[in-house]
């Protein structure tokens, strides 16, 4: 019996399509169906003719595709139908045998598993070569002193070697997570079917080792509804991104002439329009601002999914822009923070002047009055009421006679005056994982070995 459908409602079709972004799963797609024939064929399930008219006709399609030769019909709602159709027309009806033992639910689970694994090692690749960046900025800047901040009030100097370390360590810990995508998406969800699991003895674990997958989902439902991949990989670009927008807010600051710390290359700032002694650090600030995007991203894709009952539903669907925004945003932010980075040029003196500050010296002196025994609380009221005589008489804390120390902290005696010498109290922080230039280079030290390890 014919069964006529009345032709879809033009909006609703606008609606319904996804081709105009899920084209780009179409290496995947490919990849997954020669995957799939050729294990529909050793299964028994299609004739070894079959098989070979359907691998010419799926590299057909894909040196159309490669060669921007493929026309999309505007019947195509998505790239699964779309590559089935025009392989059909290739080959013939045989075309129509690909989608044997499956479904697009477990299909589109299987390319987007695929494409996340891809970008999981990409964004690897990335923030491995910035973090070589990194370490390699420190390297050339070992000793170089700066003020650090907490609340962005100069606090205790460090060296800008420690500074730009503590972003190779954050950087790090996004490595760990882009790792753990890769863990998130070894399980193949092809062979699932709609939901229940398909009526051929197929063989999926064929299909697993032709794609690259560890193993298989165990459980078909799990498996077309499955897209916690995609949450572990924006959740992991999200953390990346607001670690480059820290970066780039530093550099914007720094950059500016109150700070005066660095300098960004003409490369990666623009000029004013109207202001000709204007240097902008466009780039710095979109790391900066892209970072909520990427969140927003992720926000929204645990929107789509919650409450979302058992198996596949429309609604999953929406899973793809939001990745596939994140993948841009991410991979271009990271190239560009590499080269920027890598680039910048620091003012030695600025910096020197900066962290000169007597009065960041303030709890060295407090740990001096604490090793002479007076009680850390103690030592710290001390050393307030010493810094604000200071200030009172106008003086920098070295200008303080050794009468008036006496009156003020009665346990301080010359070494008051040593530990003002510059960079003593830098010197001090000898604590691991402290500023002090052996730690420092031990610290370097491990982060190249991350690196070498990780690149062997
Ligand atoms: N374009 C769809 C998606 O991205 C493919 C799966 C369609 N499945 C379905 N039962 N309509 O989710």
């Amino acid at each position: 019996m014919a069964r006529f459908r009345d032709p879809q409602d033009p909006l609703f079709r606008t609606l319904n399509s996804s081709i105009a972004f899920d084209y780009r799963l179409a290496p995947y797609d490919l990849e997954q169906s020669l995957a799939h024939v050729r294990m529909l064929a050793r299964s028994g399930i299609i004739s070894d003719a079959d098989l070979t008219t359907l691998e010419r006709g799926l590299d057909a399609v894909r040196e159309e595709i490669e060669g921007d030769r493929f026309a999309v019909n505007p019947e195509d709602e998505d790239v699964h139908m779309a590559i089935e159709r025009r392989l059909t027309e290739i080959v013939g009806p045989v075309g129509g045998k690909l989608h044997t033992a499956r479904s697009r639910n477990d299909q589109v689970a299987t390319d987007v598993a695929m494409l996340v694994r891809a970008h999981s090692l990409g964004a690897k690749e990335l923030v491995l070569e910035l973090m070589g960046t990194l370490a390699g900025l420190a390297e050339r800047h070992l000793d170089w002193r700066m003020p650090g901040y907490t609340h962005l009030q100069r606090a205790q100097p460090v060296y800008l070697s420690h500074h730009l370390l503590a972003y190779f360590w954050k950087f790090r810990r996004d490595l760990q997570r882009f790792n753990f995508c890769m863990t998130a998406t070894d399980d193949l969800p092809l062979g699932a079917g709609a939901l229940a699991g398909v009526n051929f003895d197929t063989s999926r674990m064929y299909v697993a080792q032709e794609l690259g997958f560890g193993g298989i989902s165990e459980n078909s439902l799990d498996a077309v509804s499955n897209r916690d991949f995609v949450l572990d990989y924006l959740a992991a670009a999200a953390t990346c991104a607001t670690h480059l927008s820290q970066l780039g807010a530093e550099i914007v600051l720094w950059s500016s002439q109150e700070f005066g710390f660095c300098e960004v290359a003409d490369a990666f700032s623009s000029g004013s329009s109207l202001m000709p002694q204007k240097k902008n650090p466009d780039a710095a600030e979109l790391l900066r601002a892209k970072a909520p995007r990427v969140v927003g991203r992720l926000a929204g894709l645990y929107g789509v999914l919650h409450g979302l009952p058992l198996t596949y539903n429309k609604d999953l669907q929406e899973d793809k822009e939001p990745l596939f925004d994140t993948v841009d945003t991410l991979e271009l932010c990271l190239r560009v923070a590499s080269e920027m980075v890598g680039g910048l040029t620091f003012d030695r003196e600025r910096m020197a002047a900066a962290a000169a500050d007597e009065f960041i010296a303030a709890t060295d002196v407090a740990d001096l009055l604490v090793r002479r025994g007076v009680p850390f609380r103690e030592a710290h009221g001390m050393v307030a009421g010493v810094v604000r005589a200071a200030i009172d008489r106008g003086k920098p804390l070295s200008d303080l006679t050794p009468d008036e120390l006496r009156e003020l902290a009665p346990p301080l005696d010359g070494e008051f005056y040593d530990l003002l010498e510059q960079g003593a109290w830098l010197e001090s922080k000898i604590s691991e994982g402290g500023t002090s230039l052996a730690r420092v280079r031990e610290q370097l030290a491990h982060a190249r070995h991350v690196l070498d390890e990780a690149q062997a």
